[in-house]
């Protein structure tokens, strides 16, 4: 069997109900709406409210594309989520989630590559469905990141969104799929974008509040470095292993961070404006969520339609990152 192993058959995504104009945060910190859009391109963003918590915005993702695909919950065979704020620690929201739809037939978990955790999570269910393992996998990414995000600090509290994407991927009919798939990752710069707390080496303590550790980290100029280089390169990759040039691409899909992250990506393989999703500006940093999240919109405006060729690609905390091609 050739690629394509496997296709996208629906697709869904969710957010929180809250709408978080920058305009509030300038009330509730020291920011303004001119330093957001200038330095990230985002206007506002959507968080959660109360009881809006992983699993809870992953089922409203995963019934969309459920609906979508127009199969039963009983017909999915694995459920894998990419998230770093799932419900808790464990059992994985994969779980939940599975309890949630009653796709009782199906595997169930979780993967942690931060904000490349849905494209790691495609790879991994295309060649799932590739060796056998299954023939229709629910693929989500979930983040809720105020739910670790420090609101004091400035720095991060402006960047990020509570949302959802899901899809559901079958065997392919031979046309349409995935035709590259490409993970990356350096542990070695793990410090730059974490959270360390909670865990088996910094339990939450009253040291480790004292020490500042207890949220999410980022040294952001040196993780916007490494950014604008990884997707760069990941998209390279993507397109190699797919064996396609730059203008045999309909739309690149990036990960929504940064607007001049995205700028950068755009310029060096000369992707014109308009073959280029972009919705941080309504999102913000919706992490594991952004590309589905983009991918989702696109098609239902009908910019992405069925024949068209999208690369994507994703850097996040890790570092990780990963790309891919997808024939729709
Ligand atoms: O999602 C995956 C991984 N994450 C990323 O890819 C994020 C990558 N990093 C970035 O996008 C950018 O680094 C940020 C948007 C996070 C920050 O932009 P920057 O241009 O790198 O700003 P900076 O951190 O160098 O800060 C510049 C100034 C500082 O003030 P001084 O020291 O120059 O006086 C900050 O204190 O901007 C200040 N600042 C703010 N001012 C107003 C930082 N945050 C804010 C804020 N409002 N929200």
């Amino acid at each position: 069997m050739q690629r394509p192993f496997a296709m996208i058959t629906g697709m869904g995504h969710a957010h929180g109900s809250r709408l978080v104009p920058n305009e509030m945060l300038e009330e509730l910190m020291d920011t303004t709406d001119e330093w957001i859009v200038t330095r990230t391109g985002i206007k506002q963003r959507w968080w959660s409210e109360e009881g809006e918590y992983a699993s809870v915005l992953a089922e409203r993702a995963a019934r969309n594309a459920i609906e979508e695909a127009g199969v039963t919950p009983e017909q999915i065979d694995g459920i894998i989520i990419g998230t770093v704020t799932g419900d808790m620690k464990f059992p994985s929201t994969a779980n939940f989630l599975q309890a949630r739809l009653g796709a009782d037939n199906a595997f169930s978990f979780d993967l942690s590559a931060a904000c490349s955790g849905w494209v790691y999570g495609l790879s991994l269910a295309e060649s799932l469905i590739a060796t056998g393992k299954g023939k229709r996998i629910l693929v989500v990414g979930v983040e809720i990141l105020t739910s670790m995000t420090d609101m004091s600090d400035r720095s991060t509290a402006v960047l990020f969104g509570d949302a959802a994407g899901a899809a559901l991927l079958e065997v392919s009919d031979g046309q349409a799929g995935l035709l590259s798939t490409y993970m990356g990752s350096n542990g070695k710069l793990a410090e730059l974008l974490w959270a360390p707390s909670g865990g088996s080496r910094f339990g939450i303590t009253p040291v480790v509040r004292a020490a500042g550790k207890e949220h999410l980290l980022m040294k952001g100029r040196h993780v916007y470095t490494h950014a604008v280089r990884a997707m760069a390169d990941a998209t390279q990759q993507a397109l190699d292993l797919a064996g396609l040039q730059p203008e045999e691409i309909d739309f690149l899909v990036p990960h929504q961070a940064n607007i001049r992250i995205i700028q950068a990506t755009v310029e060096r393989f000369g992707f014109p404006q308009d073959r280029v999703i972009i919705n941080i500006d309504r999102f913000g940093n919706t992490s594991t969520a952004s590309i589905p999240i983009a991918l989702d919109e696109a098609r239902r405006q009908g910019r992405i339609k069925p024949g068209h060729k999208v690369v994507m690609t994703v850097f996040g905390g890790g570092f990780t990152w990963a790309s891919g091609v997808i024939q729709f």
